[in-house]
């Protein structure tokens, strides 16, 4: 027992000393440990937790991130609503603002705190008792969504409030944000792996907040400032200064460029600084916020509906500058998506060099006008590419003509298509066009498509560059003496890999078409339709119509998958498929045999013998289905631990309900 109160003490004072730590690096800048160190500390607290799991808590810095897969975001009310700001534009506006609210007070002179204005993503998190319980996004400002799970991995976000001297409950408000390098690091990523990238940090945090696996939230490196608070229970704030001075001691991230001001000549000051100087900070900032100090006035002053009348924005002017359009060219993505870009003459704006600025759609160029030689407006709003805001049609040249959509991709020459008619993109869908090769074919060998080991990014960007791949089907003419030709390739490997793609080779169907990266066509939408049409040959000529009858399938898959097909290059490589004696056939098309033929699943919980994947593919193996949503339709909901909203409509519509057991057994009759 005694031993046992030793371990409890042990894990208490590591939780403390890494809290300490936490302060120093996060809170005040000045780190006492080596990283090493830290995550000494942090690894001997999770052992002993592994050991002592009965002092596991929820506050322990060993679990900020949970595992497991979100099943949506519950919305809950704020109790005190989440206002914005007014905002003005000019030192006039602000001083405007300041005669306004004296005029109210009938009393002077007023003191501020001017504080950067963080171009994030708000959020409110809630400390009970010190810990943190609920944290949520501002929503419509009435109700927001409940990010509690990916604002816990947030490492400057304190899991419990340091000190002693802490109100019962409190909820702070305040920005997450992304820093201007981990943002660029991060979109460089993305556009490595081939996904689409985010235009500023703001959408990045965003995004990242919106996750539904926290884990990968984790990974986002997102920061947070604390600006203000909703509510505070057993506990008061004098003044604005106070508040952030107390919520900093707590060891809570404040920025460390607010500044207290004892009058409107000196927030313009400051304001006019930061507004010469925002290129300097590490983050993007796109105003000043000025708040009366003093809480007394702040509550007489009150607010409207909408913002306080205590405090205004001072937004900084966009960074523009006009330049000429040199050329309007096309670009296409990995996924086959065409964008116009229009190349510029070189031009500073903001501190940095513009060249290029995206046209995002043909619409775009349409809707503004935008011809070759024109001379026009660009603005960059923290925005990584600047956006063109018009033309200035005094400026333009006599004879320009309008810009033409090009029918053919202008890198493989195939046809163009729309998904849809009201759609503004535009695709090219062949599957081996050389702007799109290297991500199809990764994506082609990957290990829920025709799972060919060693066929991997470096090799996939060698054999492309290489020229010995020009099309998806050429893999299957690969010999060992090709691979051994290039440097990445010894004896071993290549041999390897050969017998990898020649195993491929009899996947079937189901891989094959998601293999295939058909638009909107999962690993779901691709067996559903191997299963139906049993052959790759009945996909040809189809009718939306039929796909659209078949349960699962959408009006959107079904135009994609009608699409995809129609294409000459498709039929072409169908064919080489066939001649490298490719099965071609559905694997799971005798389903009616099967012990799960026409039974659906739904899972909500985490398993602890499956990974959710592998759950459902041991359905589909049996020939059963899987949907994510529970219906009247479904015939077993499977539960495992904390279960989500899915486990509550299943027992409202009078379900099936299962456990692990269960299925296991059900799975090995
Ligand atoms: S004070 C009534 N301080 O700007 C709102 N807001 O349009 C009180 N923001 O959604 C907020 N930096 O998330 C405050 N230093 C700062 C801020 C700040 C950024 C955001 C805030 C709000 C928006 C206002």
């Amino acid at each position: 027992m005694a031993s046992l109160e030793k371990v409890r003490k042990e894990i208490e004072k590591l939780k403390r000393e890494i809290r300490h730590h936490d302060y120093l690096y996060y809170v005040l800048s000045q780190p006492e440990i080596s990283d090493k160190e830290y995550d000494d500390l942090l690894r001997k607290l999770k052992d002993l937790e592994e050991q002592y799991p009965q002092f596991k808590s929820e506050d322990s810095p060993t679990q900020r991130v949970a595992g497991g897969v979100l099943e949506g975001f519950p919305t809950a009310k704020h109790r005190v609503r989440m206002l914005s700001l007014d905002n003005t534009y000019s030192v006039e506006e602000v001083k405007k603002w300041e005669e306004k609210i004296l005029r109210m007070l009938k009393k002077g002179p007023l003191s501020y705190m001017a504080e950067p204005k963080m171009d994030g993503v708000s959020a409110s998190l809630l400390y009970k008792k010190g810990i943190l319980t609920l944290g949520l996004t501002r929503g419509d400002g009435e109700t927001g969504e409940d990010i509690t799970a990916n604002i816990r991995t947030v490492k400057c976000i304190p899991l419990k409030l340091l000190g002693s001297d802490i109100p019962q409950e409190i909820e702070i408000r305040g920005e997450i944000y992304m820093n201007k390098d981990d943002f660029e690091a991060f979109n460089r990523q993305r556009k490595e792996a081939g996904e689409p990238v985010f235009a500023n940090p703001r959408n990045a945090a965003s995004g990242s907040l919106k996750l539904l696996e926290p884990a990968q939230t984790a990974k986002r490196k997102l920061k947070f400032f604390a600006h203000s608070f909703g509510w505070c229970k057993a506990y008061s704030f004098k003044s604005q200064e106070e508040f952030l001075d107390k919520v900093k001691s707590w060891g809570v991230p404040v920025n460390p460029h607010n500044r207290y001001c004892r009058t409107i000549g000196e927030v313009v000051e400051y304001c006019l600084y930061w507004q010469n100087n925002r290129n300097k900070l590490a983050y993007e900032i796109d105003g000043m916020v000025v708040k009366v100090n003093d809480f007394s006035l702040q509550q007489k002053l009150g607010s409207t509906l909408k913002s306080p009348r205590w405090a205004v924005a001072y937004k900084f002017p966009a960074h523009q500058a006009t330049t000429l359009v040199e050329d309007i060219i096309v670009q296409v993505g990995r996924t086959g998506i065409i964008t116009p870009v229009a190349v510029l003459k070189p031009v500073s704006c903001g501190g940095v060099t513009i060249s290029r600025a995206t046209l995002h759609n043909f619409d775009e160029i349409e809707r503004l006008d935008i011809r070759v030689k024109d001379t026009v407006l660009i603005e960059r709003a923290g925005d990584v590419i600047p956006k063109i805001v018009k033309v200035i049609t005094s400026k333009r040249k006599k004879g320009s003509s309008k810009f033409k959509i090009p029918d053919r991709c202008p890198v493989c020459g195939q046809k163009i298509s729309k998904e849809k008619e009201e759609e503004v993109y535009w695709y090219c869908l062949n599957p081996n066009c050389p702007a799109k090769l290297k991500g199809t074919l990764l994506h082609f060998a990957s290990r829920k498509a025709m799972d060919i080991e060693g066929l991997g990014e470096s090799v996939v960007n060698e054999l492309i560059d290489r020229k010995l791949v020009r099309k998806i089907s050429d893999i299957y003419r690969l010999k060992k003496e090709d691979l051994l030709k290039l440097p990445l390739f010894k004896e071993k490997k290549a041999q390897k890999l050969i017998e990898a793609i020649e195993k491929s080779k009899t996947q079937g169907l189901e891989r094959l078409l998601y293999g295939l990266g058909i638009r909107h066509t999962g690993q779901k939408g691709a067996a559903v339709l191997a299963q139906r049409f049993g052959s790759v040959e009945n996909l040809f000529n189809l009718k939306e119509d039929v796909l659209e009858s078949i349960p699962d399938v959408g009006p959107i898959m079904a135009q994609a998958v009608v699409n995809f097909f129609s294409q000459g290059t498709v039929k072409q490589m169908i064919a080489e498929f066939k001649k490298f004696g490719l099965n071609l056939e559905a694997k799971t098309r005798l389903k009616n045999n099967l012990p799960l033929s026409g039974k659906r699943f739904v899972f909500t919980g985490e398993l602890k013998n499956f990974s959710r994947h592998n759950a459902q593919k041991k359905v589909e193996e049996l020939g059963g289905n899987w949907s994510s949503s529970v219906s009247k339709n479904t015939d077993y909901v499977v539960v495992g631990e904390n279960p989500g909203s899915k486990y509550t409509k299943a027992k409202k519509l009078g379900l099936k309900i299962i456990n692990e057991q269960d299925f296991q057994k059900l799975v090995k009759q």
